[in-house]
C-alpha cells in the first residue's frame, strides 16, 4: 500500500512544479537580467562594510539615502551602450545567491576598509595618520615633498590689485550682468541631459590643457595642472581616502564647458544663488550687478527672493558654471563616489557661503553637515595653487587607476 501512496505524492509534486517547466506564452518571456553594478558603494568608501550592522543613527533626509541614479534616463541608443540598465527588481526568493567563489573580485585599487564600527570620517578631525605599515609604492610621492604655498594665505584671492585684476574683473562683470534666473534655468535644461558628447574623465582632463581660468587671480596656467596640484595636496593630507584624491582631480572638469563654446563668465568663477538678493561677500558685488535685470525684479531682489527659509541648497538655483555642470555629469554617469564627493564638487565655488558664512538662511541641516567637507576641499583647491607645476606624466597612471575604479570608461557630457 505504501508504493501507490508514494506515487500519488510524487504525481502531486510533479504537477505543482509543472508550470515552471512549460514555455511561457509569447510576450511573457522573462526579461533578461543585467549584471549588477559592481562598483563600490558609497558606504563602503567611507569605511562601512557590508554585513550585520548596529542600527544606524537617524540621518537627515538627503542624498545618502537616495540611489546614485540619474533622475532622467538617457533615451538614445548611444546612451544605452554606455550606461548599464537597472536590474529588474527581484524578490529575495529569486535573487541569485552568489557564493564567495562567484563574487566579483575587488577592484585593483579597492578602498582600504576600516574596522566595521569605524565612525564616518569628518574632515574636522583629520584623516588620521597614514598606515605606517604600508610601504611606499612608486606611485606615492615623497611625503616630504609637498607643494608649499608660494605666498602667504592672505595673498590668495586678491581682488583689489595684481597683474591679472582687469581680466578677473571683466569676467565677473559679465557674469554678474548675465547670470539671471532665466539664464540659469535655460542652461540647466540645456546641459542636464548630458547629451553633448561622450569622453572619458582623463580625456576631459587633457582638454583643460587648453583652458586658462580668466576669473582666477592666482592662476595663469592651464587648468589641468591645477587639477593635479589639488589632487596631490589632498593625497598627501588624506592618503587613505583615494576617492577624495579623485575629487581633487575632477572638481573642475566641468570647465570643459568653456571649450564647448560657453563664454568663461558662464563657466568659471565663484557662484552665487540667483533669484534672491545678492549678499555682501560676492566678489565685486558692489559694482557688477547694476545691469542685471533680476536686481530690479521684485520677485528676486528680496533677502529670500523666490526661496523658502532653509529650503536647502539643493533647491536653490546657483549661477550656472562648472560646479553644477560637473555635479550633473557625476550624477548622470553614476560615479561610484560618496555623497560628500558630489556635494563638494557642486558647491566648491560657492565662496560667499563656505568661506564667508553668507546665505545661511537658505541652508538645510544637511548643508551645514556637508560644509566641513566643502571647506576641506577648498583648502587644497586654493592653497596648492603655485607656479611650480607637477610632473603630470609621472602622476597620470595613479589617477587613471582611480578613474577606472570610480568612473570608468566613456562618460556622457
Ligand atoms: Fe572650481
Ligand atoms: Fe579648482
Amino acid at each position: 500500500m505504501r508504493a501507490p501512496a508514494l506515487g500519488c505524492i510524487s504525481l502531486v509534486l510533479c504537477l505543482l512544479e509543472l508550470p515552471a517547466c512549460l514555455p511561457l506564452p509569447d510576450g511573457r518571456a522573462p526579461k533578461r537580467r543585467e549584471p549588477p553594478d559592481r562598483r563600490p558603494s558609497p558606504a563602503s568608501l567611507l569605511g562601512e562594510q557590508p554585513g550585520p550592522q548596529p542600527p544606524a543613527p537617524p540621518q537627515p533626509a538627503g542624498p545618502r539615502h537616495k540611489p546614485l541614479l540619474p533622475s532622467r534616463r538617457p533615451s538614445g541608443p548611444r546612451h544605452k551602450l554606455l550606461l548599464p540598465k537597472l536590474s529588474p527588481k527581484l524578490s529575495p526568493r529569486h535573487r541569485p545567491k552568489l557564493s564567495p567563489r562567484h563574487r566579483p573580485p575587488l577592484p585593483r585599487h579597492s578602498p582600504k576598509l576600516g574596522p566595521r564600527h569605524e565612525p564616518p570620517f569628518s574632515p574636522r578631525h583629520g584623516s588620521g595618520p597614514a598606515d605606517p605599515a604600508r610601504p611606499l609604492s612608486p606611485q606615492d610621492p615623497d611625503p616630504c615633498e609637498g607643494p608649499e604655498p608660494s605666498k602667504a594665505k592672505a595673498e590668495y584671492r586678491n581682488y583689489t590689485d595684481g597683474k591679472l585684476l582687469d581680466r578677473v574683473y571683466n569676467t565677473y562683470l559679465q557674469m554678474h550682468t548675465h547670470q539671471t534666473v532665466d539664464f540659469v534655468r535655460k542652461k540647466n535644461a540645456q546641459y542636464g541631459s548630458c547629451s553633448l558628447r561622450t569622453m572619458g574623465a582623463m580625456e576631459a582632463l587633457d582638454l583643460l590643457d587648453q583652458l586658462v581660468d580668466e576669473s582666477d587671480p592666482d592662476v595663469d596656467f592651464p587648468n589641468s595642472f591645477h587639477a593635479y596640484q589639488t589632487a596631490e595636496g589632498i593625497r598627501r593630507a588624506h592618503p587613505d581616502k583615494d576617492w577624495f584624491h579623485l575629487v581633487g582631480l575632477l572638481h573642475d572638469l566641468g570647465k570643459v564647458l568653456a571649450l564647448f563654446g560657453e563664454p568663461q563668465w558662464a563657466v568659471v568663477g565663484d557662484t552665487f544663488p540667483v533669484g534672491c538678493k545678492v549678499q555682501k561677500s560676492v566678489v565685486f558685488g558692489d559694482s557688477t550687478f547694476h545691469n542685471n535685470p533680476d536686481t530690479r525684479d521684485p520677485r528676486y531682489s528680496t533677502e529670500f527672493g523666490m526661496y523658502q527659509p532653509h529650503c536647502g541648497l539643493e533647491n536653490v538655483l546657483m549661477s550656472w558654471g562648472h560646479d553644477e555642470y560637473m555635479y550633473k555629469v557625476m550624477k548622470f554617469n553614476r560615479f561610484a563616489l560618496p555623497k560628500e564627493a558630489f556635494y563638494m564638487v557642486r558647491f566648491h565655488s560657492f565662496y560667499p557661503w563656505h568661506a564667508h558664512g553668507d546665505y545661511r538662511h537658505l541652508c538645510s541641516e544637511q548643508d551645514l553637515q556637508m560644509l566641513p567637507w566643502v571647506q576641506e576641499l577648498n583648502k587644497f583647491d586654493l592653497y596648492t595653487k603655485q607656479e611650480e607645476l607637477p610632473d603630470v606624466q609621472q602622476l597620470r597612471s595613479y589617477y587613471q587607476g582611480l578613474i577606472d575604479k570610480y568612473c570608468p570608461g566613456q562618460l556622457c557630457w
